[in-house]
């Protein structure tokens, strides 16, 4: 253990009066297209209220280590940022329509995927699931009254829980064309979209080029082994690398990379 934090301490807002307010304000002016001169909501947020390309804007999300670690050997993962971090992770869930992640992390974290540390409504949940291994029983689905989404590919046999919609989309080799799962969304009218995680559901996301954005949250951690924040294929030349344009923003102990991917972000023809 390197941090001198509790990496497994519960979350619990530490917002001010102050900022919870700001924040309250900024979320009304976000949805209601006001201005956003509130600092520094507005450099860390304003790029997602609108598309640029199509009518989506789709941002992941990564909190990781000082080594590029995402959870331990075991898949733990509570709690890699501080609470700013996870407050961060929380406003990004408040400004999205829906929040997918992969079974992977459905099955290790058993997350909620709610708004609780800030102001906000829930976001829709979507699963990423090709082989429908995901039971009824896991907290995205809880009945809430919010929208839920599972992810099969086709040909699988999946029964969804009650309030929960199938979509069923072709596999190949078991991958799903991550264009395809926005455009599904898109169908829904779930427009501005958080990739939440893990490591997987993320990377297949930067190679299809599917990102406009992405919140590499790096919290002061060595954790010397453990899963990696992402898979991309092997190259050989440095020339070859993802070279990003980023803007950087201080979150308590932890450091926000705002990575711009819209120049490599592929048009969806969803208009
Ligand atoms: N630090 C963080 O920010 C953060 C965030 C989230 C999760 N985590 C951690 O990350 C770990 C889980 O990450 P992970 O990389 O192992 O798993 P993951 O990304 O959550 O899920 C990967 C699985 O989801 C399915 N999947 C995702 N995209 C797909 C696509 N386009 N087509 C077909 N299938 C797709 C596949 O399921 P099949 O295997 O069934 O084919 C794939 O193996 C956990 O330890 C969790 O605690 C950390």
């Amino acid at each position: 253990m390197f941090s001198t934090q509790l990496a497994s301490s519960p979350p619990a807002s530490n917002l001010s009066l102050q900022k919870q307010q700001e924040w309250d304000e900024f979320l009304v002016n976000f949805f209601g297209n006001g201005p956003l001169s509130i600092s520094p909501l507005q450099a860390i947020f304003e790029p997602l209220r609108n598309p640029t390309l199509d009518d989506m804007v789709v941002v992941g999300q990564i909190g990781q280590t000082l080594d590029g670690r995402i959870a331990t050997v075991t898949g733990q993962s509570r709690y890699v940022n501080g609470l700013t971090g996870l407050t961060h992770l929380h406003q990004l869930r408040a400004l999205v329509d829906a929040v997918v992640i992969g079974v992977g992390t459905a099955l290790a974290d058993d997350p909620q995927l709610t708004v609780r540390q800030i102001k906000g409504r829930n976001p829709a949940r979507v699963v990423i699931d090709p082989r429908a291994r995901l039971s009824h029983q896991h907290l995205v689905w809880q009945d809430d009254g919010v929208k839920k989404i599972w992810i099969v590919a086709e040909g699988v046999t999946a029964s969804p829980p009650p309030q929960v919609e199938l979509i069923m989309l072709p596999a190949v080799s078991g991958a799903i064309d991550p264009a395809l799962i926005l455009k599904s969304l898109n169908l829904h009218s779930l427009k501005r979209v958080l990739i939440e995680g893990g490591a997987e559901t993320v990377s297949r996301f930067i190679v299809a080029k599917c990102l406009d954005r992405l919140h590499l949250i790096v919290a002061p951690i060595i954790m010397g082994s453990g899963r990696l924040s992402f898979n991309l294929p092997p190259i050989e030349h440095m020339d070859q690398a993802l070279r990003l344009a980023i803007q950087t923003h201080q979150l308590g102990n932890d450091v926000v990379f705002d990575c711009d991917l819209q120049t490599q972000r592929v048009a969806l023809n969803t208009k």
